[in-house]
């Protein structure tokens, strides 16, 4: 089964209403690959703007959501509200969360499990820090990541996998195309030997790190690489050069 290219954009903490639709208005204007999944995901504020406003061909994320149901839990959002909203998409697990807000592996499991048995696609982040790759740790450290994740679900056809190097996130220091083949080689051999063939095979790997208009398209030849999880460039023009990688 051939693996449909999908390309997310991560807005993070960026954005104000009249920035976001300006970005909403250029992709529904744009002329986009008719054979990429493209999903985008602005602060849990403006999400319902997004989903209002963007044509529905196109999917919104959410950043984060919460591991348990609605109920007492300041500050939160819950799957059934962002369902509820017309969210079917969040982003688990990036760094930013685990390295700031101290999200273990084993939160960002229960909250992948959480979202996708209540019908919510999950974007699942991972990837090691610059320490980590000097001391040749990278593939250990993606695959504690998930094995985390493999001890709390069993249905993967919900989660899609972004692998993102920290030391690559907002840098302008892209991995090379050889790095990033290799670690999403080794997710996929991981997925085959600890899963099944069929999520190797069906799985989408992302990469994600200082993803632009110029180095995407290098990327996208990979065999390995789905797709890309975009953060500062998802806020220009220049994404829907990217979603258009292939053409
Ligand atoms: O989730 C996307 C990301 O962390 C990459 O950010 O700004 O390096 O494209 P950026």
């Amino acid at each position: 089964m051939a693996r449909k290219f999908f390309v997310g954009g991560n807005f993070k903490m960026n954005g104000t209403i009249e920035s976001i639709k300006a970005i909403v208005k250029n992709l529904n204007e744009a002329q986009l690959d008719p054979n990429v999944e493209v999903v985008i995901a602005p602060p849990a504020l403006y999400l319902l703007l997004v989903r209002e406003h963007l044509k529905k061909e196109l999917e919104v994320a959410a950043q984060n959501v919460f591991d348990r149901p609605n109920g007492a839990f300041t500050g939160e959002i819950s799957v059934s509200q962002l369902q509820d909203s017309g969210i079917n998409w969040t982003i688990l697990g990036h760094s930013e969360r685990r390295t700031i807000l101290g999200e273990t592996d084993e939160v960002v499991a229960s909250k992948t499990k959480f979202a996708t048995e209540g019908g919510v696609s999950v974007i699942w982040c991972c990837g090691e820090s610059l320490e980590e790759r000097e001391a040749g740790q990278t593939v250990a450290v993606v695959e504690k990541q998930l094995a985390a994740l493999k001890a709390k679900i069993g249905d993967w056809s919900k989660v899609i996998i972004a692998y993102e190097p920290i030391w690559a996130i907002g840098t302008g220091k892209v991995a090379t195309v050889q790095q990033a083949q290799e670690v999403h080689e080794a997710i996929r051999g991981w997925l085959k030997t600890n899963v099944s063939d069929k999520v190797a095979e069906e799985t989408r790997i992302l990469y994600g790190g200082s993803v632009n208009g110029k180095n995407c398209k290098e990327l996208a030849k990979e065999k390995d690489i789905d797709g890309f999880l975009v953060g500062g460039a998802s806020l220009k023009p220049e994404f829907t050069d990217i979603i258009n990688s292939n053409l």
